[in-house]
């Protein structure tokens, strides 16, 4: 280690992942993550659980983290944490830590607001997106196009008014009895079903604006009327279901993302958050992108999830500003990018 190394302890606890990373002059050396099973049996993420899981994990993962990058504890130049947005109580056991290991060792505190995070996901890997590019960010919480000037230069041009698409995944798979988080489930069935064998919506909001919550009430009402007539329907196509589910889903993703390109004219694609893994959405997007001339990139599935990885880039570059907070920092469940 030189002194003019910068070395970052990174922590990331908005939703149900508990995640540390420790990232050396620009390069991730670990990104550790813990994920809570609890919720499993709910049917979603219960926030409670949420923080007492994280309060459990944080010391296990952050200890690891450090161990592993082969640096001591005060080899660190700073130490991060994702400010929001993201559920309160689950927020506030990463800022807490975050705070207490700043103020025992005396270096400098770095706030990262978790949807800039995904984005910067990009940059911990190559190939690297060329400034300007357009970030289509789909999570379980958020469904954001991203105008991306520089690392942390980044507005919002278009947003979901409602749900968001894994919320829009995970909601039509319990309707159809799948278990939480039913996104990757839809993505699996999907794959030996028929995209054209039912219609659902596609809803169309004004400007880059999308609303999922439609679609849910569609599946509902569609499979109410079919199980009056067929107790088994359900059954008998599931994977037609899944298919034409997500189907619609991916076309709604889709027709804003050529609209933005079309207004901005931008061609460096990028998508990020747990729902860009879906399958369905890859070869898609893949295909439109090879036809239309765009440069596409799909981080790794790791980068993709919750993970303080992320955190722990987008921190780098703050800490490259001088960005720092100050110790009476708190979280922000609605922060905006
Ligand atoms: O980014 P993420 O791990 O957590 C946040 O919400 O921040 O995203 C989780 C969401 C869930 O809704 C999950 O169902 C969805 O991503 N997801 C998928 C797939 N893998 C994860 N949705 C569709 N297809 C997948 N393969
Ligand atoms: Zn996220």
């Amino acid at each position: 280690m030189d002194t003019n190394d910068i070395s970052i302890l990174a922590i990331e606890s908005s939703c149900d992942e508990t995640s540390a990373s420790v990232i050396l002059n620009g390069k991730v050396l670990n990104n550790i993550v813990a994920t809570q099973s609890v919720h499993e049996k709910y049917g979603g993420v219960v926030p409670e659980l949420a923080s007492r899981a994280h309060q459990e994990n944080l010391i296990p993962v952050v200890q690891e983290a450090i161990h592993s990058s082969g640096l001591s504890q005060d080899q660190l130049s700073a130490v991060a944490f994702t400010r929001g947005p993201g559920l309160m109580g689950a927020l506030l056991v990463g800022v807490s830590f975050a705070k207490a290991f700043a103020f025992s060792r005396q270096i400098p505190l770095i706030e990262v607001n978790h949807m800039q995070a995904h984005v910067l996901a990009h940059f911990i890997e190559d190939p690297k997106p060329n400034f300007p590019f357009i970030c289509l960010t789909v999570s379980g919480g958020h469904t954001q196009l991203v105008l991306v000037k520089d690392h942390l230069d980044m507005e919002v041009i278009g947003e979901t008014r409602d749900d968001a698409v894994g919320e829009a995944f995970d909601k039509t798979a319990k309707l159809l009895g799948l278990p939480y988080p039913g996104g990757p489930l839809i993505d699996k069935y999907a794959k030996e079903g028929n995209p054209k064998a039912f219609e659902f919506p596609i809803t169309r909001m004004p400007n880059l604006d999308y609303s999922f919550s439609g679609i849910k009430t569609a599946v509902l009402y569609f499979l109410r009327n079919q199980l009056q007539e067929n107790p088994k329907f359900i059954e008998e196509n599931l994977a037609d279901l899944c298919a034409s589910i997500q189907y619609s889903l991916i076309q709604m993703l889709l027709i804003k993302l050529k609209e933005a390109v079309k207004q901005y004219g931008v061609r460096e694609i990028a998508i990020a958050g747990g729902v860009s893994a879906n399958s369905g959405l890859r070869s898609t997007l893949t295909e439109l992108a090879a036809r239309k001339g765009w440069n596409l990139y799909i981080p790794k599935f790791e980068y993709c999830t919750d993970n303080a990885a992320m955190i722990a880039m987008a921190a780098h570059y703050k800490f490259l500003k001088g960005d720092f907070s100050s110790l009476d920092v708190t979280p922000l469940a609605k922060m905006k990018i």
